[in-house]
């Protein structure tokens, strides 16, 4: 009885059976195999800021929140509705913001916003809102993790954003929600987005933004999310030792929006994590297309707004 598998030669027990010739090693008239033994085996280094000892998964992911051309990333938020509800241009999460998705590199978002009005297409970085709790009607610090880490592999999440309020009445608290998810983040190759959050109270300077984003940076953080200050933001940059991306904060006209992009990554910013200067825009697709000039291609703020004009031109409002 003949006892190999499909597909099995073995040599001296009968002629090889049509489908041996598929096997590569099977077939004796093939070239022989070349090693190329003078050409040492490539060590590529990875293209973002002190990211170079992540494991292999956790630096694809990274891969798909940054473009690993220009080590960039143009980040669109619109996870507001965690504590705001329907804030405006967030009304219709499928109208107002489904179809920018195709110009946004990474979704930064809710596990609901995602499921239920995303594209399941969309190719870039999910990173997803992993903290939550208390609505504006209340103390905003007192946040609690909001996602297990089965619901974040499952949704394909690249990572998960949680806010830290360095210097508010819950710092510890929030803190230890940044260190739990970067412990179970680190588990399964998934970052986690340390967003520094500024209570009312507290000095938007870069010695502020130098504490919190360090702090959130040793204690782990894959990368960093803080506001942009005018003065000495790149001491700010420089002390980070991870990638540190910029908030677009509140509706700016377009101009102004631009230049706080192109100051940012001038200075050091790996991209920005902008929502409202976007999806509150007059014309929200013009608008992430110029961002992504100023921020992919290095376009000065004119120039970017010369082109976010050019596009609005060509659209109807609100597009
Ligand atoms: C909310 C956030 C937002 O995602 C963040 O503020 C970015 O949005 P915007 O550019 O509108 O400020 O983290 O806590």
């Amino acid at each position: 009885m003949d006892t190999r598998l499909p597909g099995q030669y073995s040599p001296g027990l009968s002629s090889p059976k049509p489908e041996d010739a598929a096997m590569a090693d099977a077939d004796s008239v093939k070239a022989p195999k070349d090693f190329q033994v003078d050409v040492p085996q490539k060590n590529e280094t990875f293209f973002l800021k002190g990211c170079e000892h992540m494991e292999w998964g956790m630096k694809n992911r990274l891969s798909k929140i940054f473009n690993p051309n220009t080590g960039r990333t143009v980040m669109l938020a619109f996870d507001h509705g965690y504590f705001q509800g329907p804030t405006t241009g967030l009304e219709r999460l499928d109208l107002n913001i489904a179809p920018l998705t195709p110009y946004a590199d990474t979704l930064m978002l809710t596990r609901g916003a995602l499921r239920t009005t995303m594209p399941v297409t969309f190719p870039g970085g999910i990173v997803l809102r992993s903290s939550g709790g208390p609505s504006i009607l209340k103390e905003l610090s007192d946040e609690e993790i909001a996602v297990s880490i089965e619901e974040a592999v499952r949704l394909n999440a690249a990572a998960m954003a949680v806010q830290v309020f360095i210097g508010g009445p819950h710092e510890t608290k929030s803190v230890h929600n940044m260190t739990r998810l970067v412990d179970l983040g680190q588990r399964y190759g998934i970052a986690t987005l340390a967003v520094t959050a500024v209570g009312r109270e507290l000095t938007r300077d870069a010695k502020y933004m130098g504490l919190a984003t360090r702090i959130c940076a040793e204690l782990g953080a894959t990368y960093v999310k803080t506001y942009f200050v005018d003065q000495g933001f790149e001491t700010v940059t420089a002390g980070c030792p991870v990638p540190i991306v910029i908030a677009g904060g509140k509706k700016l006209p377009e101009l102004e929006a631009l230049t706080l992009a192109y100051n940012a990554v001038q200075q050091g910013a790996s991209g920005v994590d902008m929502g409202r200067n976007i999806f509150q825009s007059s014309h929200p697709a013009a608008m992430i297309q110029a961002v992504r000039k100023v921020v992919h291609e290095n376009y000065q703020p004119k120039e970017a707004l010369e082109f976010f004009e050019t596009l609005k031109n060509e659209t109807p409002v609100g597009v």
